[in-house]
């Protein structure tokens, strides 16, 4: 008689409740799966429901299922907020999580006798879920570049050092390199320390940091959406670095965690595009553009004169009329497409894209380098300037937009530098061969892929 199958091993997923975390994570999830693991996926009440929403509103599908075709069981808990409550202030959202959510997830863990908790790098309290006696062991997993990441541990250095207080202002301005392969950055950009404009928060911010951080340092693995190629210098200072990236969707797929449906509009019409054409233009789900940004945006992109496609998502901007849009739309009509919520790893594997205007978000950054699309960068805040000096001063895959003297973003200057980054050919150059390291990283025997194995082995080892 054949002896019965070992239970398959039980891992939870616990990604900070925003877009950028739970993408990458679901990402993560799926692979799990594929490799035999089983994926309880945890999202706050509050994103659970987008996310169900989402799925229903392309499946055309009733929301509440949550155990997905390939069988992630997603479940969800409250995030210490009222219904109201605001959830784009991701210091207070972050604080409240630890209460609100500790107790719960212990209790689950218990009863599913789950034995590895995969939890983000933004959910560092979750180490504390560890606990030998019951065998139940602790991963994380950074949304942020390597580069990004080493600077968060090298934070009370630079404190030291006198370039930061203890408060996260900046109390001498100077460039920071910590190493020649790694993006120089101003102190004022230092991720953590520009994650807020209030000085009380970012207190708060930069002292949970200092605590956290030695924590972190003992983490068992910390699994990397990067691959070597790209950040071996800033792996090699991230302690138990595991790269697995670039992560990707699946080629026909779409990835469950999205919160905003995708609009289907968007591959029929890159279709009808000419090759190498397209102006791709998206800020990721947390940026927020005033009315004015907004409409020099919307001016830079007419100005250009090349067809478009650009994601308004519904929260994207606040103080723009209905008429001025409508009129702009109307005025576009048959050049540029503007969508709620794009297919964004298939748009910019399409052949139709040329260049990519991005807020540098890391996901963003890495699904550019994955495809090759060149970049114009509009860093918003946290970690997004690294990512861009990266991209201008490091892999040079990409050109940033500059300022004028009153900070104006003008939409000449996005005129004017869509037009040089098209007509660029040594970054197409380079950005094609940044796209052969990622995909030699994740294809088989590639660095990543294997590293992805070593996760695998980790995570079923007995
Ligand atoms: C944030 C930070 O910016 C990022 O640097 C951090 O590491 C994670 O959290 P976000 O600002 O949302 O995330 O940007 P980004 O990291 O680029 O993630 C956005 C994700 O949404 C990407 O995976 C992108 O493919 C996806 N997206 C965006 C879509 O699928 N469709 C869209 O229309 C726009």
């Amino acid at each position: 008689m054949a002896a019965p199958l070992a239970p398959r091993p039980h891992v939870m997923v616990l990604p900070f409740p925003a877009q950028g975390h739970v993408m990458p994570l679901m990402e993560l999830s799926h692979r799990l799966v594929h490799h035999g693991l089983q994926v309880v996926f945890v999202n706050t009440d509050f994103n659970h429901g987008r996310v169900l929403q989402a799925l229903a509103a392309e499946t055309g599908g009733g929301g509440g299922d949550a155990v997905l075709p390939d069988g992630i069981h997603m479940v969800s808990f409250p995030d210490g907020m009222g219904p109201d409550g605001d959830r784009t202030d991701i210091a207070m959202l972050a604080d409240g999580l630890p209460a609100a959510m500790l107790g719960p997830l212990q209790e689950m863990i218990r009863s599913r006798k789950t034995r590895w908790v995969i939890a983000d790098v933004s959910m560092s309290w979750a180490l504390d879920l560890a606990d030998p006696a019951a065998g139940v062991r602790v991963a994380l997993f950074s949304t942020f570049s390597a580069a990004a990441f080493a600077l968060r541990l090298h934070v009370p250095t630079l404190i030291e050092q006198g370039i930061l207080d203890e408060c996260g202002n900046v109390t001498r301005n100077e460039t920071i390199r910590l190493s020649p392969k790694m993006p120089p950055i101003e102190a004022a950009e230092i991720p953590w320390a520009s994650l807020s404009s209030s000085p009380e928060r970012r207190k708060v911010i930069i002292q949970n940091l200092l605590k956290t951080n030695p924590a972190i340092q003992q983490a068992d693995t910390v699994i990397c959406n990067t691959f070597e190629a790209i950040e071996s210098e800033a792996l090699a200072m991230v302690p138990h670095a595991l790269p697995v990236g670039p992560l990707e969707a699946a080629a026909a797929s779409r990835s469950a965690g999205q919160f905003w449906p995708e609009d289907p509009a968007c591959l029929p019409w890159l279709d009808a595009q000419a090759r190498g054409s397209v102006v791709y233009v998206a800020f990721g789900s947390f940026t927020v553009f005033d009315a004015a940004r907004f409409q020099e945006l919307a001016g830079g992109l007419e100005l250009t004169g090349r067809p478009f496609l650009w994601v308004v998502r519904p929260n994207f901007t606040a103080g723009v009329g209905e008429d001025w849009f409508e009129a702009f739309r109307r005025r576009v009509e048959g050049k540029g497409l503007v969508v709620g919520w794009a297919p964004q790893q298939r748009v910019l594997s399409h052949p139709a894209v040329a260049c990519f205007l991005t807020h540098c978000g890391w996901n963003s950054t890495m699904e550019g380098v994955r495809h090759g699309v060149p970049l114009l960068c509009w860093p918003y805040f946290a970690d997004q300037f690294c990512n861009q000096s990266y991209v201008c001063n490091v892999w040079r895959n990409g050109v940033k937009l500059c300022a004028d003297e009153r900070g104006v973003m003008t939409k000449e200057e996005i005129r004017s530098k869509v037009a040089r980054l098209m007509g660029d050919e040594e970054t197409r150059v380079r950005a094609a061969v940044w796209k052969d390291a990622a995909c030699a990283s994740i294809a088989e025997g590639g660095s990543s892929r294997l590293n992805l194995l070593k996760l695998v082995d980790l995570l079923t080892e007995q």
